[in-house]
């Protein structure tokens, strides 16, 4: 039989979401903290540019608020905007109590600049500002007595009492594979936070580590709730290009810095597509680069800092430099070569202001919801931003209901009895790279009607193939990321079908313009006919 853990608060995700929702709320409340692997599976360890905050004289929320705009192109909701970016400054005072040291200069944080931001206000330590933030705030969570924190747990779904017969309707915990016992374990909670990142993984390249399955918007989406914007993916225009590099992002603060996007020949060609070249907004920059790419038949582009001394580099961007002298490119003297890779999942869970989704008791914070803040383009170094001013709001109403009494059913084990152990792992290892290729063809930065169409209908077969597979054999990690990234990669196609324009980071040829109203793409559940894959025994 199977183990059971219960707890008030089960926080599903530990980057900057989930440990910062956990600490705001472990003095209130005993905290459960799920990751699939370790603290560096989180995007959030990742980071390297910074996060967004106006602390300058000279900045100021009007510009910040403009800059957020102007980005997301028509789509985010004004009034998260406005509390997000004015919450800024009271996130970053909590950082730094909490232990993490921006880089200073003459004691002012030093500021850098990325795409988008009309002043300088990106505030990072030097260029892995991620793991400078995780590991403080892991190191909180580790030592607080009413967080407990489990590694190598891989949430499968959901549970929605409802779905068990019982009312009214609302989450009380999950159900989690075990990936060193093999074991299905029942995690339940009086809440649930979504706190899981985004989707990336779904494209054949990107910038983000192999957690970024899209789980918490394909286990939402199955449990009822409605999700918004997935045809917007962000690609970074920048992603190191070399055959022995893995996934490896060279920050949009070089180009801040003053780094110099090149053409195999050496020419400059930013300035032909946008008059803020190499600082345009990072869909502008990205489209470019795929544009030039296609057009000279060539496999990268380069980014120049080498104009920049030796001593100012390794000063900005050690952990650049480093890895790129591991693979024979000193950065001050050569450029590097980059390519465009999926980067951050723009759409996702809809959230309110306080991160509720359409379940009773499940909340979600981070890369895995939409909330407004993004709309059809996020502003770089906003997603941290994001992620600590939901943590906060998201712990705030979830302290405020915790002295509600909660009968908390004991819920029914995971059943494998009708399952065997497959002979085929072929079978999923081929689907998974499959999809990962067509959406990488068909579904990335430029899209046409004909290529979502046959998008759709690969994932039409991909899906029935998949389904078979969860239903007869024994569940893996394998499997269950990859029925996760099939129906999110569903929701990304289908989204791009409905918006027949372009707008933001969704461009599509037979519809380049864009239109004067202004909607989201909104996904129903129920409008795609999923299947119900929660296995409980009765
Ligand atoms: P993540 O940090 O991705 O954490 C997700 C967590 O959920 C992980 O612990 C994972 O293990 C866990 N998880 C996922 N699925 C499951 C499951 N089924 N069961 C259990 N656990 C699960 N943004 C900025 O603002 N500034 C930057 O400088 C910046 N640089 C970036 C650089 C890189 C290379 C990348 C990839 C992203 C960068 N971003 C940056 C984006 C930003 O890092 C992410 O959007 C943000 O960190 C997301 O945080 P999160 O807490 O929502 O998710
Ligand atoms: C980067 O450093 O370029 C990433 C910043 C971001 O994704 O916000």
């Amino acid at each position: 039989m199977s183990q059971r853990f219960s707890s008030d608060v089960l926080i599903i995700g530990g980057g900057a979401a989930g440990l910062a929702t956990a600490l705001q709320l472990a003095d209130h409340a005993r905290v459960t903290v799920l990751c699939k692997g370790d603290i560096t599976s989180a995007s959030s360890h990742w980071a390297q540019g910074g996060i967004a905050a106006v602390t300058a004289v000279e900045d100021s929320f009007t510009d910040h608020i403009a800059d957020t705009l102007d980005a997301g192109a028509g789509l985010c909701d004004e009034k998260i905007v406005d509390m997000v970016v004015e919450s800024a400054p009271k996130v970053i005072a909590r950082l730094a109590a909490w232990g993490v040291n921006f880089d200073q200069h003459d004691n002012e944080y030093h500021l850098t600049r990325e795409g988008g931001h009309s002043q300088r206000r990106v505030l990072h330590v030097a260029d892995a500002t991620g793991r400078a933030l995780t590991e403080t705030l892991t190191n909180r969570v580790l030592d607080h007595p009413n967080i407990e924190l489990f590694n190598d747990r891989l949430a499968i779904d959901l549970i929605n009492l409802s779905k068990l017969g019982r009312y009214p309707s609302r989450c009380a915990g999950a159900y989690v594979l075990n990936r060193t016992s093999r074991h299905v374990e029942v995690f339940q909670a009086h809440f649930v936070v979504l706190a899981t990142g985004g989707a990336s993984k779904v494209y054949l390249y990107t910038s983000n580590p192999d957690s970024s399955t899209g789980d918490g918007i394909a286990m939402a989406w199955r449990s009822g709730c409605r999700v918004a914007n997935m045809e917007f993916n962000q690609f970074h225009p920048t992603c190191l290009y070399h055959p022995h590099a893995g996934s490896f992002l060279i920050s949009e603060a070089v180009r801040g810095e003053g780094g110099i996007l090149r053409l195999p020949n050496g020419e400059r060609f930013m300035h032909n597509f946008d008059d803020r070249a190499e600082l345009a907004p990072r869909d502008i920059v990205a489209r470019a680069i795929d544009h030039e790419m296609k057009r000279l038949g060539v496999d990268c582009v380069y980014l120049d800092i080498s104009h920049r001394s030796e001593a100012f580099i390794n000063n900005h961007f050690p952990n650049i430099a480093e890895y790129c002298a591991k693979l024979g490119i000193n950065i001050a003297k050569q450029p590097i070569p980059v390519v465009p890779a999926a980067h951050y999942t723009c759409g996702g869970v809809l959230v309110d202001h306080h991160g509720r989704t359409d379940l009773p008791n499940l909340y979600a914070a981070g890369e895995v919801s939409y909330s407004g803040l993004h709309g059809a383009n996020r502003l770089a170094s906003n997603s941290l931003l994001e992620c600590l001013v939901f943590a906060n709001n998201v712990a705030e109403k979830i302290r405020s209901q915790l002295d509600r009494p909660f009968d908390l059913p004991k819920l029914p084990h995971w059943d494998e009895s009708q399952v065997t152990d497959s002979d085929e792992s072929v079978v999923i290892a081929h689907n998974w790279d499959e999809l990962r290729r067509f959406m990488w063809d068909y579904v990335g930065i430029v899209r046409t009607n004909k290529r979502l169409e046959r998008a759709l209908h690969r994932i039409d077969l991909l899906k029935q193939e998949i389904n078979e597979y969860y239903a007869n054999y024994r569940i893996s990690n394998d499997l269950i990321e990859l029925r996760n990234l099939v129906h999110v990669a569903e929701l990304i196609v289908r989204s791009a079908a409905k918006r027949r324009e372009s707008r933001g980071l969704h461009y599509n040829q037979d519809y380049p313009d864009t239109k004067e109203t202004v909607a989201d793409t909104i996904m129903f559940p129920g409008s795609i006919d999923h299947l119900d894959m929660l296995k409980p025994t009765a």
